[in-house]
């Protein structure tokens, strides 16, 4: 049965990465057999479960696609070893979570993960193995990765067939709520090799629905390096307009406007130049903390602490936000009721990794505030564990009814930009709240003057 296709990928790790990428792969690309691999044996039942609701990552269009292909050339599995053993082309797929002891604790990427499956790699491959790093990851991990794999050539010398290795950079640039669009559309495929062999038998996969031109071919570090400096970028200009929120409150200006005429600037550009309560979700924070790491590794200090301003000042938002709330309630919480709307870290996802509200809600909690919260997608168990608070705790409480979770509270914060509160009936919610009722708008949503007239108290970020 296996023998029907041309090649066969497997991929470790069945997360938020390797689910979708390697369904799309496997809809555009039937000629191969995608297995997706992983060791959490929950992860895989749900991506074989009957029930596609269920499946463990919510990413429009990405139903559809399971749908068709899931047991014709996609399999979810945890058979680890059969499946590396068959695979010409391996991704590597895993979290690389931020290290929180030991050396460079707090900034360089725990690669426990990555090294665990190069081990199983280089015990169970077979033959030639094209190996691909699609994790983010730290510059040169593709040479940790490479010795681990030659040294099982080493080890094994008994053996009868010869296994060779090759290791290519294939980074991804996929939004969450936007994946399979971006899978499917991507503005760039960058593939980073030593050999042209395997860049070239990467690259045609991909041109089985991409444009050729939009395939770029670096040697590994660039492909490497190029990942985080794009997350970089990208976080900066956010950080760069949250900067610029606090200086509109200050002097009168209103950010959306400066937005505005910034951003039709060609050079500058419209997207990315959104103000909010700071940038959350897995890889921002952890990329950049990468890149400083790496910087201080090789003694450039000046170059570290100009991208570490980054992420300080995305701390530094949220902060700010916190204690603009409390001065407005007369500067205290205590015996007060606030209500959250938004959990998430952007809207369209239940992810709260980084998510700001964590932060913000953390602030608020230390000064003795109640917390009610509604969000559309997070449930209560998540918001308890980000927390790290308990049912009896009874300082916060998690509702399914937005209206519900307003009722005798101070102020409503705004911290996820989903589209359904604009549509609330802000009337009623006015109605039931404690007087004087404010909101607070950290992602600058709701009709400020419609909530003025109504009666609210009104604070947007950005304006003053
Ligand atoms: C990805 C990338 O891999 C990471 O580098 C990037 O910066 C963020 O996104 P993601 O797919 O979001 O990670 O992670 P996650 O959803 O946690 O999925 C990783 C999966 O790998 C988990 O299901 C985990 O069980 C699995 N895993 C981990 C293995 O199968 N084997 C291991 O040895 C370790
Ligand atoms: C990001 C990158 O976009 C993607 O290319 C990379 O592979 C993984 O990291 P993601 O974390 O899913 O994707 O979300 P993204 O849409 O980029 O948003 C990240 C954070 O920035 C969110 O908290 C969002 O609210 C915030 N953001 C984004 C802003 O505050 N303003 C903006 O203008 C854009």
């Amino acid at each position: 049965m296996m023998n029907k296709f041309e090649k066969k990928i497997c991929c470790i790790g069945a997360g938020y990465v390797g689910g979708p990428t390697m369904s799309v792969i496997a809809s555009n690309c039937p000629e191969l057999r995608v297995d997706v691999v992983d060791i959490n044996k929950e992860r895989i039942d749900a991506w074989n479960s009957d029930d596609y609701s269920k499946l463990p990552v919510f990413e429009p269009g990405l139903e559809n696609i399971v749908r068709k292909c899931r047991d014709t050339n996609l399999f979810f599995s945890n058979k680890v070893e059969e499946c590396i053993s068959q695979a010409d082309i391996i991704f590597i797929s895993v979290n690389t979570p931020t290290k929180t002891n030991g050396l460079g604790a707090g900034f360089a990427s725990d690669l426990k993960w990555i090294e665990s499956s190069a081990r199983q790699i280089a015990k169970y491959a077979r033959n030639h193995t094209v190996v691909v790093e699609k994790s983010t990851l730290p510059v040169k991990t593709a040479e940790t990765i490479k010795t681990i794999l030659n040294s099982s050539l080493d080890i094994d010398p008994s053996s009868e067939e010869k296994k060779t290795f090759s290791i290519v950079s294939n980074p991804e640039f996929l939004a969450e709520g936007t994946a399979i669009n971006d899978l499917q559309n991507p503005d760039r495929v960058l593939i980073g090799g030593e050999d042209d062999y395997s860049i070239n038998l990467i690259s045609d996969i991909y041109k089985k629905w991409i444009d050729p031109e939009k395939i770029i071919t670096t040697n590994l570090w660039s492909s490497e390096l190029s990942k985080l400096v794009s997350n970089a970028f990208l976080a900066q200009r956010i950080s760069s307009i949250n900067s610029i929120s606090a200086l509109c409150e200050a002097t009168g200006a209103n950010i959306m406007e400066v937005v505005g005429a910034i951003g039709t600037d060609t050079r500058i550009g419209k997207k990315f130049l959104m103000p909010g309560p700071g940038f959350g979700g897995s890889c921002f924070k952890k990329d950049i903390l990468n890149l400083v790491y790496l910087c201080r590794y090789y003694g450039l200090n000046e170059v570290a602490d100009y991208w570490e301003q980054v992420v300080k000042i995305n701390y530094w938002q949220q902060k700010r936000i916190s204690a603009l709330v409390i001065k407005n309630l007369f500067g205290t919480l205590s015996n007060k009721k606030l209500t959250i709307y938004g959990f998430a870290f952007k809207a369209n996802t239940n992810d709260t990794r980084e998510s700001p509200s964590i932060n913000i809600s953390k602030y608020l909690l230390q000064e003795g505030s109640k917390l009610n919260f509604y969000d559309p997608k997070v449930n209560q168990k998540q918001i308890f564990n980000e927390l790290d608070v308990n049912e009896e705790d009874g300082n916060v409480l998690v509702y399914e009814d937005p209206y519900k979770a307003v009722e005798g509270a101070d102020a409503v914060l705004i911290l996820t930009e989903w589209n359904e509160f604009k549509f609330f009936n802000w009337e009623a919610i006015y109605k039931v709240m404690r007087k004087p009722s404010w909101i607070f708008d950290s992602r600058i949503s709701l009709d400020q003057n419609h909530l003025k007239k109504i009666g609210f108290k009104v604070w947007t970020l950005g304006t003053e």
